[in-house]
C-alpha cells in the first residue's frame, strides 16, 4: 500500500462514478440498500470487533461507522465489509474532528478571529493527515452554525456571527479536509452542520426550539452552508433543532427544496444523533416507524445511531409509503460520495505512511493559527507607554497568577477526543522559558479552576502582585464550560474570578488579562480595571507558546473579533448587522437607571431603543482587535460613485502603517443599503483582507464587489438588488468611520 497525496491524484470522472453507482445499485437488495443508510457507533474502545458487529458487516447492513478507534480494528472493519460482504462496499467510518486530531489547534472561534482562509485551511488539511492515519475517512466538520448568542456552548465550535465571514472560513475548512483530490488517503469527507438553524436555539440552550423568518434564514443561517456546498463539501447533517414546528430533521423544505432543488447538492445529509428517533419526541411523530417516513420522505440521507432506518424502512417500502426510487435516489447518494472519496479502490490506511501524530511541523501550525487568533482588546498607556508588550529585561518580577496559568488539559477546549494532553504546552511553562531566568516568577494559581468560588489564596495573590512589577492574570472558562449541551445563562468570568481580578488590580500593579474561554464573555465588571486584555479563546496544544509571544511582542496581536463582546448577558443577541429600528438610541436619548429621578413614573426617558441598565454598545464590536503598531486608514474613493446594477464595483483605501513595527492589518469593507423595499441591517461584512505591512508602508488596498454583494432577499423570498444610495465603509472593525456613497442605477439594456 502506498500513500497518494492529495496533490498527486486526478480528479474523478463524474460520469465514471455514475455509472459505478448505478450498477451497484442495480445488484443490490432492499435490505443491503437500507445498510448503507445506516450509521452505527462502534461497539467496542480499541479492542477487538465483536462478532455480531462484524456479522452485520458481513451482511451489509451497516453504511457507516463512527467513533471507530484504532486503526487495526478500522482496517479489519474495511477487510470484513470489502472481502466478506456480497458486495464489498467499504465503509465510511466518520468522527468528529473539529479543531485537529493529536495536535489541538484553537478552537473554531478562536480560528475564525485569524480572519485567515489560508491558515484555516491549512489547519484541516494537518488535522484530516492525522485522522485518515488511523482510518477515518470521514468528519463532521466544519460547523457552519451562525452564532449569534454566546449563552450557546457550541458557540466555540462555530465561525462567529457573521454569514460572509463563517462562509470564507468554512469553505476554506472544507477544502482542507478534502484537498485537492478526495481520493487521496490523506483527504477525509468534510461534513457541514448542523443543516439548518441549530445556532438560533432559544435562550442560548442546546437542542432547544428555533423560530427564523425564512428571510434571515436565506440571508444569515443558510449562505455558510451554500458555501460550504459550493467548495465541494459532500455532506451535510440535520440540526437536532425544531425550526418553527417542522424539526429539521423533517424539513422537506430546508433537505429538498433549498438543498436539492435550489442548490443542486448531489452528496448525502447524515441526521445527528438520534435526531430521527428523537422526532418522535418533539411530538412531530407517535413512533419509530413515522419519523423513519418523515426523515427519509424530507431528505435524510442516512441515519446516525438510532435504529429507524434500519428497523422500519422495509416495511415502509412495501406498504408503497416510501417509494423504491426514494431509497435508490438515498442510496446514491452515499455511494456517489464513497466513490469519490475513493473509498473502494483504497480501503485500508498505514498509519506508517503518514507524518507521526503531534509532530513539529504540526504543532508549528498549531502555534501559527493560535498567534493568528489572539485578540488584544485592550492596551492602556501608563506613564512608560503601552501596557503591552513586555519588555521582559525591564522586569524583574513577574505575578503569573489564575486558573488557567498552567492548565495544560483545560486551554485545549470542547471537541478534544483524540487529543494528547502531554503536548499541550500552557503559559507557564512557556513564560518560564523565555525569561530563561533573565525575571523572577511567582506563581499564585489564585484559584484551583475557573469555577473555585474560594477566596482562600487570594491573599497570596495580592502579595505576589504586590511584589512585581507586572501581574499577568489567566483567567477564563474551563473546558467543559462550553461545547455540546455546555450552555451557560451568565456569560460573566465563572467562580470568584472577577473577585481575584479586583483584588489584584487594587494593588497598583500593572494587570494584564489573558482569557482563555470557548465563548465571548461578558466582561464590563472587570476590563476598567486592568491595563491590558488579550483574548485567547481555548488556544489549543501551543497557546502557551502563542500567548507568551504576543505578550512580549516576539509576535503582534493581527487578531480581530469574529462575534461581538456583550457588556452584560442580558444584552443577548447583540450582534453589528442588527435592523435599524424606527427609534435607534443616542447617546443624547440614552438615560442610565441612576439618573432617573426618585419616585419618576410614567415619565417618558429617552423612548429609543435600549436598555436602562447598560450602554446599548457592545463592549467591543465585531472586527475590533488591536496591534502593537498603529495603522491608518485614508482617502476611501470609489472607481465610479454611480454604478448600473448588475456591474461590479471597485473600492480603493490607503492603509498606512504609523507605527514602529512590522503589523498585519484586517481591512474590513461594510455595505448598507440606505432605502430598501425590506429594511436592511445597519452595515453588513461584505469583503475583508490581511494586509502585511511594514513600518512606514502605504498600501493601496482594492475591493472588488461583485453585482450579489448589493443584494438582499426581497419580499419574494427571491435575491433582488434595488436601485438607490449605499454607504461604503472601510476600516479596522465593524465601527470603522471612513464612508463613501455610492448610487446604483438600474439597468439599462442595450
Ligand atoms: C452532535 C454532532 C456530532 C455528533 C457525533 C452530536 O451530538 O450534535 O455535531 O457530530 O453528535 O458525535
Amino acid at each position: 500500500m502506498s500513500m497518494a497525496t492529495t496533490a498527486e491524484v486526478t480528479p474523478p470522472d463524474a460520469g465514471a462514478v455514475e455509472a459505478r453507482v448505478r450498477d451497484l445499485l442495480a445488484r443490490m437488495t432492499l435490505s443491503e440498500k437500507i445498510g448503507q443508510l445506516s450509521q452505527v457507533n462502534a461497539p467496542w474502545d480499541g479492542e477487538d470487533l465483536p462478532e455480531d458487529f462484524a456479522e452485520a458487516i458481513r451482511r451489509g447492513w451497516i453504511g457507516s461507522v463512527l467513533n471507530a478507534v484504532g486503526v487495526e480494528q478500522v482496517n479489519e472493519m474495511q477487510r470484513i465489509a470489502v472481502e466478506e460482504s456480497r458486495l464489498g462496499i467499504p465503509l465510511l467510518v466518520g468522527r468528529d474532528v473539529i479543531h485537529g486530531f493529536r495536535t489541538v489547534f484553537p478552537i473554531p472561534l478562536g480560528q475564525a478571529a485569524s480572519w485567515n482562509p489560508e491558515l484555516i485551511r491549512e489547519g484541516a488539511r494537518i488535522a484530516a493527515r492525522e485522522a485518515a492515519s488511523t482510518g477515518i475517512n470521514w468528519t463532521f466538520a466544519p460547523m457552519v452554525d451562525i452564532g449569534r448568542d454566546p449563552r450557546w456552548g457550541r458557540v466555540a465550535e462555530c465561525l462567529g456571527e457573521d454569514p460572509l465571514l463563517a462562509s470564507r472560513l468554512g469553505a476554506a475548512m472544507v477544502q482542507g479536509f478534502q484537498g485537492d483530490d478526495l481520493r487521496a488517503d490523506d483527504a477525509i469527507v468534510a461534513c457541514a452542520k448542523h443543516f439548518a438553524g441549530y445556532g438560533a436555539s432559544e435562550s442560548g440552550k442546546d437542542y432547544a426550539a428555533t423560530n427564523i423568518p425564512e428571510r434571515e434564514l436565506r440571508e444569515v443561517h443558510l449562505p455558510p452552508f451554500r458555501a460550504a456546498v459550493d467548495a465541494g463539501c459532500q455532506t451535510l447533517m440535520a440540526s437536532f433543532s425544531d425550526l418553527d414546528g417542522i424539526p429539521a430533521t423533517a424539513n422537506h423544505f430546508l433537505m429538498t427544496t433549498v438543498l436539492r432543488d435550489e442548490w443542486g447538492f448531489d452528496g448525502f445529509v447524515v441526521s445527528d444523533w438520534d435526531s430521527i428517533h428523537q422526532l418522535a419526541i418533539h411530538g412531530l411523530t407517535g413512533s419509530d416507524r413515522e419519523s423513519a417516513y418523515e426523515a427519509a420522505m424530507a431528505g435524510v440521507d442516512m441515519e446516525m445511531a438510532s435504529r429507524c432506518y434500519i428497523e422500519h424502512l422495509e416495511r415502509l417500502v412495501e406498504e408503497e409509503r416510501v417509494p423504491l426510487e426514494r431509497i435508490d435516489q438515498m442510496v446514491a447518494n452515499v455511494l456517489r460520495v464513497k466513490f469519490r472519496a475513493g473509498a473502494f479502490e483504497s480501503p485500508y490506511r498505514d498509519s506508517a505512511l503518514f507524518p507521526a501524530l503531534g509532530n513539529d511541523e504540526h504543532r508549528a501550525a498549531a502555534y501559527e493559527s493560535a498567534v493568528q487568533s489572539g485578540v488584544l482588546l485592550k492596551n492602556d498607556h501608563g506613564t512608560a507607554g503601552p501596557t503591552l508588550p513586555l519588555d521582559l529585561d525591564a522586569l524583574d518580577r513577574i505575578a503569573v497568577i489564575g486558573p488557567l496559568t498552567d492548565a495544560p488539559g483545560e486551554q485545549l477546549g470542547t471537541w478534544i477526543f483524540d487529543a494528547d494532553a502531554s503536548i499541550s504546552t500552557p503559559p507557564l511553562a512557556s513564560l518560564r522559558d523565555a525569561c530563561d531566568g533573565r525575571c523572577e516568577i511567582e506563581v499564585v494559581r489564585g484559584l484551583e479552576t475557573t469555577r473555585d468560588r474560594r477566596h482562600d489564596a487570594f491573599p497570596a495573590a495580592v502579595a505576589a502582585a504586590q511584589a512585581a512589577d507586572v501581574a499577568l492574570l489567566f483567567v477564563g472558562e474551563d473546558a467543559i464550560l462550553s461545547g455540546e449541551a455546555h450552555c451557560r445563562a451568565d456569560i460573566s468570568l465563572p467562580g470568584a474570578q472577577e473577585a481575584l481580578i479586583e483584588a489584584v488590580a487594587a494593588t497598583g500593579t500593572p494587570v494584564v488579562l489573558v482569557i482563555m474561554a470557548g465563548r465571548p464573555l461578558a466582561l464590563e465588571s472587570v476590563t476598567g480595571f486592568v491595563d491590558a486584555v488579550l483574548y485567547m479563546w481555548h488556544p489549543g496544544c501551543m497557546g502557551g507558546p502563542a500567548i507568551v509571544d504576543l505578550l512580549t511582542g516576539r509576535r503582534n496581536p493581527s487578531g480581530k473579533l469574529p462575534i461581538t463582546l456583550p457588556r452584560v448577558t442580558g444584552q443577548i443577541p447583540i450582534y453589528y448587522a442588527h435592523r435599524r429600528t424606527g427609534r435607534p438610541p443616542t447617546p443624547e436619548s440614552f438615560v442610565y437607571i441612576d439618573d432617573i429621578p426618585p419616585h419618576a413614573q410614567q415619565l417618558s426617558i429617552g423612548n429609543t431603543s435600549f436598555h436602562l441598565d447598560v450602554w446599548f454598545r457592545p463592549l467591543f464590536s465585531f472586527g475590533h482587535g488591536m496591534s502593537y503598531t498603529d495603522f491608518r486608514y485614508e482617502r476611501l474613493r470609489l472607481e465610479r460613485d454611480s454604478v448600473e446594477i448588475g456591474q461590479p464595483v471597485r473600492v480603493f483605501v490607503d492603509l498606512v502603517n504609523e507605527g514602529d513595527r512590522p503589523g498585519v492589518e484586517v481591512a474590513q469593507l461594510y455595505l448598507h443599503d440606505q432605502v430598501a423595499s425590506v429594511t436592511r441591517p445597519v452595515r453588513e461584512l461584505k469583503d475583508f483582507q490581511r494586509v502585511e505591512l511594514e513600518p512606514g508602508e502605504r498600501r493601496t488596498l482594492e475591493f472588488l464587489l461583485p453585482p450579489e454583494a448589493f443584494a438582499f432577499i426581497g419580499r419574494d423570498m427571491k435575491p433582488r438588488v434595488e436601485p438607490g444610495r449605499f454607504s461604503l465603509w472601510v476600516g479596522r472593525d465593524s465601527d470603522a468611520t471612513l464612508r463613501v456613497e455610492l448610487e446604483l442605477t438600474r439597468e439599462t439594456r442595450a
